[in-house]
Formats: C-alpha cells, sequence, structure tokens
C-alpha cells in the first residue's frame, strides 16, 4: 500500500507517543511502591517468558529526564503515560505515598517544560495486589476503591494534567487477566471476565464523575482496542460468525459507553454468565466522554467454526504479519474510525495507540533500519488521513511505544518501539522510524499535507 496521503489533518491534531508504568517505569520496589498484581504473576513460574519481569524494564523512573529530551527531538505534541497505582497508594486505598507522587509530578513539569502535553492514564493494568486479594476486578468494591484513587491523583496532579484516559482496554483486562489466564492476576472464568469487564466499565463512570468535580477542565475518555471483523464469506454462518465476535471484542464496550446497555444479541447468548448489574449503573457507565481512545494494531476475517458454530479467525491469504503474527490491515483502521463515528458518534477520537513489533537489529554502524515499521506506521497514518476525510473528528495520532519495553506475557522479546533499548546497558538509540516519524511530525506542524514517499 501506498504511504501517500493528501488529507489534511485538522488543525491543532496531536502527534504523540504512548507507555504504560509497568511497562517502562522499573523501580518497582523503590520509593514506597507497593506490589501490583504483575510483579506477582511475573513472579510465578510459567507466565512469562524467560521468567522476565517489569522489575528494571526501561528504568524510565530514573531516566525520564533522558526520555524528555528524546520526546523533544522528535518533536511530539503528547506523551501519553499512566499512573502506577500502587506507587502512588501502595495497599489500593487508605495511606498515600508522597514519594510517589513525586515522580509524576517530576515527569509532567518536565513534560509540561519541553511543551508536551501529558496524557495522564489512571489504568493501564497494574492494579494493586492488595486489591486482587480481596477479589479484584470481579468484585464491586473495587469500583470504589478506583473512584477513591482518582480522586486523590486528580486533586494532585489536576492542576497540570488536561487530558485523563480512564483505563486502557477494558476487553484485555477482562479477558486476558481474568477470562483466559494470559495476563495478571491470571483467572480462568469467563463469569470473572465479565463481571470484571462490568466494574471496570463502572469504575470508569465513577472516574468520570470524580474528575468532572475535581478538574471541571479536563478533557476526559477511556481508550478501547477495537478491530474490524470481515466475514469471511458472504454466508449466513460466516456472517453471524463475524458479528458474534465483534460484540465480544467490540460491541460489548461500545453499547454501554455510548448506548448505555450491553448488545441483546450478546446478552442473549451470555444470559448464564451474565455481570450483577445493579440499577442505575448503565446510566452511570454511559456518562459523557470528551472522547473516545482507539488503540489499533490488527483486523481478521472471521468464519463460522469447522461444526458450523461459534467462530474462528482465518488467515487472510497474502496478508504480511507482525513479530507477534497479528496481520497487516492499515484498511481496518479506516473501517473501524468510520464505523465507530458513524455508529457511536463520539465528540472526538484519539488513535491512542498504533504500532508493530518487528525483530530489530542494532547493524555495524550502531543504526536499527526498522523498515518494515516504518512501512506499518505510514500505512496507518495514511488510513488515519482516509478516515479524516471521510469526516470522522480524529484529533490525534499516538504511535506505540516511544521505546522497546515489557510486552507483558512476551517479556523483553517483542519489541515495539521507535527507539531501541539494549537492557544490559539501557542505551537508547532512535531506530529510522523515529526520524522517519520525526520528519512527518516536522511536516505536518508546517502544514502538511505530504506525499511521504
Ligand atoms: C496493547 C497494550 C500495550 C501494548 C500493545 C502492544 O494492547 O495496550 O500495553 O502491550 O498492546
Amino acid at each position: 500500500m501506498s504511504d501517500a496521503y493528501s488529507a489534511r489533518f485538522p488543525p491543532g491534531f496531536l502527534w504523540g507517543v504512548s507507555s504504560a508504568s509497568y511497562q517502562l517505569e522499573g523501580a518497582v520496589a523503590e520509593d514506597g511502591r507497593g506490589e501490583s498484581i504483575w510483579d506477582r504473576f511475573c513472579a510465578t513460574p510459567g507466565k512469562v517468558r524467560n521468567g522476565e519481569s517489569g522489575a528494571v524494564a526501561c528504568d524510565f523512573y530514573h531516566r525520564y529526564g533522558e526520555d524528555i529530551e528524546l520526546m523533544k527531538d522528535l518533536g511530539v505534541d503528547a506523551f501519553r503515560f499512566s499512573i502506577s497505582w500502587p506507587r502512588v497508594l501502595p495497599a489500593g486505598r487508605g495511606r498515600l505515598n508522597p514519594r510517589g507522587f513525586d515522580f509524576y509530578d517530576r515527569l509532567v513539569d518536565g513534560l509540561l517544560d519541553a511543551g508536551i502535553e501529558p496524557f495522564a492514564v489512571l489504568y493501564h493494568w497494574d492494579l494493586p495486589q492488595a486489591l486482587e486479594d480481596e477479589g479484584g476486578w470481579p468484585e464491586r468494591a473495587t469500583v470504589e476503591a478506583f473512584a477513591e484513587y482518582t480522586k486523590v491523583v486528580a486533586e494532585h496532579l489536576g492542576d497540570r494534567v488536561s487530558h485523563w484516559i480512564t483505563h486502557i482496554e477494558p476487553w484485555v483486562v477482562s479477558w486476558l487477566g481474568y477470562g483466559w489466564g494470559e495476563h495478571a492476576p491470571g483467572r480462568c472464568s469467563e463469569v470473572d471476565a465479565l463481571a470484571a469487564a462490568h466494574h471496570v466499565l463502572l469504575s470508569h463512570g465513577r472516574a468520570v464523575e470524580v474528575l468532572r468535580q475535581v478538574v471541571p477542565k479536563a478533557q476526559v475518555g477511556i481508550t478501547l482496542n477495537l478491530d474490524h471483523l470481515w466475514p469471511a464469506s458472504d454466508t449466513d454462518a460466516d456472517r453471524s460468525a463475524a458479528h458474534w465476535l465483534d460484540g465480544h471484542h467490540n460491541r460489548w464496550f461500545l453499547g454501554p459507553l455510548f448506548h448505555g446497555a450491553y448488545p441483546q444479541d450478546m446478552v442473549d447468548q451470555w444470559h448464564k454468565i451474565m455481570p450483577p448489574v445493579q440499577d442505575g449503573d448503565m446510566e452511570s457507565i454511559a456518562v459523557p466522554i470528551d472522547f473516545l481512545g482507539v488503540n489499533y494494531y490488527t483486523s481478521s476475517l472471521v468464519a463460522a467454526g469447522l461444526d458450523g458454530e461459534g467462530a474462528r479467525q482465518v488467515p487472510q491469504a497474502g496478508t504480511a504479519r507482525t513479530d507477534m503474527d497479528w496481520e497487516i490491515r492499515p484498511d481496518g483502521l479506516r473501517e473501524v474510525l468510520v464505523r465507530v463515528a458513524r455508529d457511536y458518534a463520539p465528540r472526538t477520537i484519539y488513535i491512542t495507540e498504533n504500532g508493530a513489533a518487528f525483530p530489530d537489529v542494532v547493524d555495524h554502524n550502531g543504526r536499527v533500519l526498522d523498515v518494515e515499521r516504518r512501512d506499518f506506521l505510514a500505512a496507518h497514518v495514511a488510513a488515519a488521513a482516509q478516515a479524516v476525510e471521510a469526516k470522522v473528528p480524529l484529533r490525534g495520532y499516538l504511535v506505540w511505544a516511544l521505546l522497546d519495553n515489557f510486552e507483558w506475557s512476551w517479556g523483553y522479546w517483542r519489541r515495539f518501539g521507535i527507539v531501541h533499548i539494549d537492557y544490559p546497558t539501557q542505551k537508547r538509540t532512535p531506530k529510522a522510524s523515529f526520524y522517519w516519524y520525526r520528519d512527518l511530525i516536522a511536516a505536518e506542524h508546517n502544514g502538511g499535507p505530504k506525499s511521504r514517499l
């Protein structure tokens, strides 16, 4: 696909990079941080490749200054980071840890001094272990703990942070964490998965309410991982399989957030495992938000299961894949954006993650020529431009990730950064994709549109 685009991104369009606390901070036992479910999960044999963990990661806790310099050089408008809940409230609720807040103060001040807009995420998966011990996200009490946590963080950073994201990818939290055991806390229960999803959504609603009170001028949103699911053929069986998977991945979250209801076809199928929904919950979840964050990596073809039931994702012949084995489908990004704008009408959309893992190597000249990643990003920026042309209210694009980092159960094996990290020395080496992105941002700041070929 050509990476040239001719649409004009709207004035004030934000170009940025994203990160997550557990994936890059390290310093897990420093300055009073409490244990998170990811510390516990990584310490459990067999959960993470090579027994790796985020104990050191990119050592961002100490090297954030150097990394802000890298971002200045890159020319980004925005940096998305998450707050580690156990760093600021070590037991999840109650006692505050001032030294944890100091770190986020220094980070936010450093970003603002560099002219970079902080996008603060309240939850990117590192639940305090103390709360998991009390039942975690399947427990309704976790919703109130999240509201309390939101309040103290907003009181602390609200004078300087104007963009807030409550949650990243509730589907991953619920299904990978509680349904299928691939992520912390590693539970395998569909009942728990749906209860977790409901409480994550409800805690989003409560957090929006708290943020509106404490930081009335803030822009508040939530990020979902969305994909486009094409029926593999025109048969009724394949169409309904694709619709079902769309319900599982996308509509289960979009429906409550924008329409105040779970999709009825899914409720009918899942009636035996439905979460405990109380009066008023759906209204809370559907509280108006300022923007929807979309994380986009891949899309797929879906066919009915081999026995004619269920759904299976089928490989698309001739489609290139990333190191995660995910199909490269920039056309799916355009479809996702157009569909969400049409069916759910968020006021504003930001692409809050887009990127790819490839097996990068540092060459003899000390360079990383990550041509595949550069092409991946260029093709997705072009698809985003097409969505803008189709009148989607897209206002920003953030690359995942600035730095190579701890890729959850894959450990350090999968590299997503536009900056390479040599983990033993922590040396940062901007890859070719970094320089490509720097040029793109500079051109866009100078008014675009331009051909990037
Ligand atoms: C997303 C996560 C992010 C990173 C990328 C590759 O699902 O939000 O932390 O792991 O995938």
